[in-house]
């Protein structure tokens, strides 16, 4: 869209509310994309004249950003949005608008549009920009609108970022997917792989740096295929060559698409590139991968696996299961299980296989019984238990620089993250969050590190 367009659709909803204060409360469910989208979405609302309210009975405004990865998310939305009736029988001037990956489902729009009255618009994914126009119908013309953009839709540069902490921040480098894994909804609600001019980028991640950021995360459904005018592992390196105090991360990659070279980039750029890397392997057994269409074998998955081990021996790996894929049989899953005792993931996150309307595994057959499942990801979860421990007490003794994120639940306690991302309790001023501070470990647990602060200047590892 124009910025002439959105300007005046800006100028519209506030000149709509003209002196009369008016609250958002926007929710987001989902992946860290949509977590970066939700920052833009409360960037525009501030822009016109909202203000941010947490409690949903406060708003004007209520935005429900959604996920629509597995059946489950989807229902927890939906059965939200049924809660709001309420609070428009109550409030006949609030508004509801649903965004995210769900609304970029005809079948979810049509069945939003027929039984849930209360919702006032659906914005898709890929239209965010489309917001204040939206918004402005509805609120000007009481008109009910429906956004569904198209599958190759352009970048909107210079969307205004409502960035929820100061010291940490996503940067988006590239939307969407062309990899159509058979399970996988992704490529059908964020369309195509679209990818950030490295310039654009490039300003960006300076100008947060300027603005005392301290961990800043490349992002994209496949971060590491990113084809702007240059390649990832370039981009990596140029990014990590800017000036300031700061440890850059990226996520989600691609098993297919980690070639030496950008190998050779994270290791030429230690304590700048945090030693971590999220390579989601969903299923250890070659068959199921040939039916996921996933494009590597376990046999090169590995591979690649050891040759960052090598280059970077510190690195914390962390992978994507999927449990339960249709077809899967108690040999697969033993495969599976093989890479989880091999490999030494430092954290799994795995899920058990939900169907996806309009995918091609939806309709293979041979589902997994649900006791089957639910009994293999029990055995997954024990077995990775065990290795997380025991990995994690390697760190006992050792000294890590963390940078100090927030205040802990308990009084005078903060969290923090590790240079790999593991997660630190330690007694601490909240005063030191966004600092980089150094942490002994003292004892680990499966999921978080405990520790005390250290004097001295942090080390960089
Ligand atoms: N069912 C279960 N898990 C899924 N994922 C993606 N699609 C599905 C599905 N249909 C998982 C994959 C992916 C992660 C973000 O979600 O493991 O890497
Ligand atoms: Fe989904 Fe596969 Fe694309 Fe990842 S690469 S978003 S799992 S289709």
């Amino acid at each position: 869209m124009n910025e002439q367009a959105y300007l005046a659709a800006v100028g519209a909803v506030a000149h709509h509310f003209g002196e009369f204060p008016h609250a958002v409360c926007i929710l987001t469910f989902g992946c860290q994309q949509n977590e970066a989208d939700s920052e833009k979405l409360r960037g525009m609302a501030h822009e016109m004249g909202y203000t941010d309210v947490d409690d949903p009975a406060e708003a004007d405004l209520i935005l429900l950003n959604t996920c629509a990865i597995r059946e489950h998310a989807e229902q927890k939305v939906l059965s939200y949005v049924g809660r709001l009736k309420e609070y428009r029988e109550k409030n006949p001037a609030l508004v509801v608008g649903i965004c995210g990956c769900m609304t970029a489902q005809p079948h979810r729009v049509k069945q939003i549009r027929e039984r849930y009255p209360q919702v006032s618009f659906t914005l898709d994914p890929a239209s965010l920009d489309r917001f204040p126009e939206t918004l402005a119908a509805v609120l000007e013309a009481g008109k009910r609108t429906f956004v569904t953009g198209s599958e190759k839709p352009e970048i909107t540069e210079g969307l205004p970022t409502a960035r929820a902490l100061r010291h940490r921040a996503w940067v988006s480098i590239m939307y969407g997917c062309n990899n159509f894994c058979s399970y996988c909804i992704v490529p059908y609600v964020r369309g195509r792989e679209r990818s950030r001019a490295s310039a654009e980028i490039l300003a960006e991640v300076s100008s947060l740096v300027d603005a005392g950021c301290r961990d800043i995360t490349l992002l994209g459904q496949n971060v590491n295929s990113y084809r702007g005018d240059c390649d990832f592992a370039t981009l990596l390196d140029r990014v990590a060559s800017l000036p300031g105090d700061f440890l850059l991360r990226f996520m989600t990659s691609h098993p297919k698409d980690v070639p030496d070279a950008l190998i050779e980039v994270m290791a030429k750029h230690p304590g700048r590139i945090a030693p971590q890397f999220h390579l989601p392997l969903q299923s250890g057994s070659d068959r199921i991968l040939a039916r996921m269409n996933r494009k590597y074998t376990r046999k090169t998955y590995l591979e690649t696996v050891e040759k960052l081990r090598r280059a970077i021996p510190d690195i914390v790996l962390s992978t994507d299961l999927i449990i339960g894929f249709p077809g899967e049989t108690d040999e697969d899953f033993a495969e599976t299980m093989q890479v989880v005792r091999d490999v030494r993931y430092d954290m799994i996150y795995s899920f058990l296989y939900s169907p996806r309307r309009g995918t091609p595994a939806a309709t293979m057959p041979d589902p997994v019984p649900d006791a089957v499942r639910k009994a293999r990801m029990a055995e997954l979860l024990e077995t990775q238990n065990a290795i997380s421990l025991s990995l994690a007490e390697k760190y006992v003794g050792r000294t890590l620089r963390v940078l100090a994120d927030a205040p802990g639940r308990e009084p005078g306690m903060l969290t923090g993250r590790t240079p790999g991302g593991r997660l630190v309790h330690f007694p601490g001023d909240e005063s030191l969050v966004g600092q980089f501070v150094r942490v002994t470990i003292d004892r680990a647990e499966p999921f978080a590190l405990r520790g005390t602060m250290t004097p001295g200047a942090p080390e960089n590892s």
